[in-house]
């Protein structure tokens, strides 16, 4: 393979968006997902729309074995991985003492710990070879508590803190990590983490934006090596707000727009 990217999660939403950004400057490709069906006609469409190849890797990221196997993949697929995209990612809601406590545990997993360690695991070759780019997907959740979305809100400010810092770690090595911040999304997300009744999709102060638009934000940045980028002006202007207001209000704005009904 010649020089490729890996996207996790890179078959719908915004990772999709991402993908064909990103073949469409003649990356080959490594898909990451769970749907093998998608996967495959995403392939399809990827590799008739696109002068690249596409691999496919069918792989639960709630499996601690499953950041291992990917890299394994790549390694035997000859592939120069030029750019790690860590996007794959789900929400729950409601109060954290009576959410399903294994799933909870799989969204650290997915969110936090898979990406950690696939940063790690592809990083190591980046900084040999002194080039390659990281996008790793957080969100505005990363700026504050979330109430009732407790754990997705605390692991998206993981992924915040943990990118700006291997920025920083990495930076003169010819490797950067860029983390990206989407708002509300039009995507798969809310009605995977069946919060289709959450005020976050009728937020006016946030309004959903297009996967194509994020993703077209996200991949910029990534190519111009910036350490973060929020997409969308409503959503840096809200970033931005938080640091200004007392934390107990910005608690109780954020339970206020996560419940779901
Ligand atoms: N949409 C929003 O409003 C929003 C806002 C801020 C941040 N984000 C973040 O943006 C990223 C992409 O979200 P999206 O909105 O595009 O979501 P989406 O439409 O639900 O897509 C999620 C993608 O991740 C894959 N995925 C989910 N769980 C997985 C697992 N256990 N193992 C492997 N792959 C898995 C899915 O494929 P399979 O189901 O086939 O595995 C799918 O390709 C996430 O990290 C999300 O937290 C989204």
């Amino acid at each position: 393979m010649a020089k490729t990217a890996i996207i996790t999660g890179g078959t719908v939403g915004i990772g999709y968006e991402l993908s064909k950004l990103i073949a469409a400057d003649g990356y080959d490709l490594i898909l990451v997902a769970r749907n093998e069906k998608t996967l495959k006609s995403v392939k399809k469409e990827i590799e008739s729309s696109y002068r690249v190849q596409v691999e496919t890797l069918s792989a639960d990221l709630s499996d601690p074995k499953a950041p291992k196997k990917i890299f394994d993949f790549a390694k035997k697929s000859k592939a120069v991985v030029e750019i790690l995209v860590n996007n794959a990612g789900f929400g729950t809601s409601g109060r954290y003492d009576r959410m399903d406590l294994e799933k909870e545990m799989d969204m650290i997993q997915v969110n936090v710990t898979a990406l950690a360690e696939l940063t790690h695991r592809f990083l190591q070759g980046m900084v040999e070879r002194k080039s390659g780019k990281i996008l790793n997907v957080a969100s505005t959740s990363s700026f504050q508590p979330g109430p009732n979305m407790a754990n997705y809100y605390a692991g998206k400010a993981y992924v915040l803190s943990f990118s700006e810092a291997v920025y920083e770690d990495v930076k003169d090595d010819g490797v950067t990590v860029t983390v990206l911040c989407p708002g509300p999304t039009k995507t798969e997300f809310f009605e995977r983490a069946d919060i289709t009744k959450s005020k976050l999709l009728n937020n006016p102060l946030a309004p959903m934006m297009s996967a194509q638009s994020v993703a077209k934000i996200g991949y910029d940045a990534l190519k111009k090596g910036k350490p973060v980028v929020i997409a969308g002006i409503f959503n840096w202007l809200l970033a931005q707000s938080v640091r200004f207001t007392p934390r107990f209000v910005v608690r109780k704005i954020a339970k206020f727009i996560n419940q779901n009904g």
